[in-house]
């Protein structure tokens, strides 16, 4: 469609601002197109040059346009949407790369199959499986999440693009934990939305580092509560209540919580969404009732799971019930016959005895909870390949961090704590070799 279909209005640089984005949301403005000088444009709307440049500024710091050329102001195209792939595992090497579960761990879908329903089915409104909305129910309340109101999704990054679709707008701010999931922050850029980087330690947020990013105008938070990726962090009581009082002072802001590992993280629940207005906790069950079933429970203010609800039977309509029978029923034999408890102590118990071999050789790392152990580094591609050449492959950081400094994640999931002293052996070799590679 041609620009001059497309006439851009308005008097000062914020009603510019808001006309142009307009026409990106609809379409009249397509990703590439070129949109008029600042002076041909400051003359035809009888504006000065400064209005317009300064609209222009803005669209651009929201990712909205982008200057080609030095001169010419161009709509923006959304990130380019690779497709990222896991990490590579060489041949002959111990994969704790991809971040997977140890599939030893996972329940077995034997219970689930017999007993799927074999009866055709027909178009329903009715599409949440009452066994699958219970279970979560009782989890949910259990873990002190308000369940009013609940969903079905095609697994965790399904539910986190559903909600950021319902309520954010391109070039809008979201703040994301740095270091995070590859998938989220690919994810938020995709949407064209400007991550804003919030630090973490082991505890979670850091409180001076969330309220910087409130105070820069995010619209929306999404948070890994626990067993987050890469870093092991989890919630402890003192910080929920210390980002509850942040996120206090700002109740507008979405807030998105990405509980993927619930029952085998080793640690409580914990949720800053009560009470809030908007807000989303999202429960997905890849990672401790196997990958191929990827389903989550989204729970979420009534607005919220509306518009959600109301957008997915447009698209998919809704979950497979086949699917969700074989998540309920597989969910309920793991959690009464301990499978997800064994499950959450061996990655304890992996994760723990691969840090303290790492610290016996005095190298840092973190981990306090889930499937990784995050350990910084000078550069990340030199100790992946060293790592690689004694026979293991690890991730390198960088997918994962947007400002945060350099670090490689190990996964734990396939690693026994016997073989952890030897792999902090190889780390701390091969870090050595840096060392001494740079002094000599
Ligand atoms: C923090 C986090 N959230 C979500 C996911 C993906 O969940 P799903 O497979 O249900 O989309 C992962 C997968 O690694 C993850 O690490």
């Amino acid at each position: 469609m041609p620009l001059e279909r497309y006439d851009i209005v308005g008097t000062s640089a914020d009603e510019l601002s808001r006309c142009i984005e307009d026409g990106v949301l609809t379409g009249a403005l397509r990703p590439g197109q070129a949109l008029p000088s600042v002076r041909g444009l400051a003359r035809d709307l009888d504006l000065s040059p400064t209005t317009v440049a300064k609209a222009y500024r803005e669209l651009r710091r929201r990712g909205v346009v982008v200057t080609e050329d030095r001169a010419r102001t161009v709509v923006a195209h959304r990130p380019e949407l690779r497709l990222r792939l896991a990490p590579t595992v060489p041949e002959g090497t111990v994969d704790l790369a991809t971040g997977n579960p140890d599939a030893r761990l996972l329940p077995s879908l034997a219970p689930a199959s017999r007993t799927l329903p074999t009866a055709p089915a027909r178009y329903t409104d009715d599409v949440l499986l009452p066994a699958l909305v219970e279970l979560a129910r009782s989890a949910f309340t259990a873990d002190g999440v308000d369940a009013d109101h609940l969903l079905v999704v095609g697994g965790g990054l399904d539910g986190i693009e559903r909600v950021l679709e319902a309520h954010l707008r391109l070039g809008d701010r979201i703040g994301v934990e740095d270091p995070g999931y590859p998938g989220s922050l690919d994810l938020v850029r995709a949407l064209g939305l400007e991550p804003i980087s919030i630090e973490l330690d082991d505890q979670g947020p850091v409180p001076a580092s969330l309220a910087a990013a409130l105070t820069h105008g995010v619209e929306a938070v999404l948070l890994v509560p626990r067993a987050q990726n890469p870093t092991g962090a989890a919630w402890s009581a003192e910080r929920t209540t210390a980002l509850r009082e942040l996120l206090a002072h700002h109740p507008d802001v979405l807030v998105i919580e990405d509980d993927h590992a619930a029952p085998i993280a080793g640690v409580p629940a914990r949720t800053l969404t009560t009470a809030r207005a908007r807000w989303a906790v999202i429960r997905s069950v890849a990672k401790w009732l196997g990958p191929q079933l990827r389903v989550g429970v989204l729970a979420g203010d009534e607005a919220t799971t509306t518009r959600v609800l109301a957008r997915q039977r447009l698209g998919t309509g809704w979950v497979s019930q086949v699917l969700q029978h074989l998540v309920a029923v597989t969910w309920a034999t793991a959690a009464e016959d301990g499978t997800l408890q064994a499950a959450a102590t061996a990655y304890t118990e992996r994760r723990s005895a691969l840090l303290a071999a790492l610290a016996e050789h005095g190298i840092p790392a973190s981990g306090r909870t889930g499937l990784n152990v995050w350990v910084p580094v000078d550069e990340e591609v030199p100790v992946v390949q060293g790592l690689a050449e004694l026979g293991w492959a690890v991730a390198a950081g960088e997918a994962f961090r947007l400002t945060a400094p350099p670090a490689i994640r190990i996964t734990v999931s396939g690693l026994s704590p016997t073989s952890a002293p030897r792999v902090a052996r190889d780390v701390a070799q091969v870090l050595e070799q840096r060392l001494t590679g740079r002094q000599g």
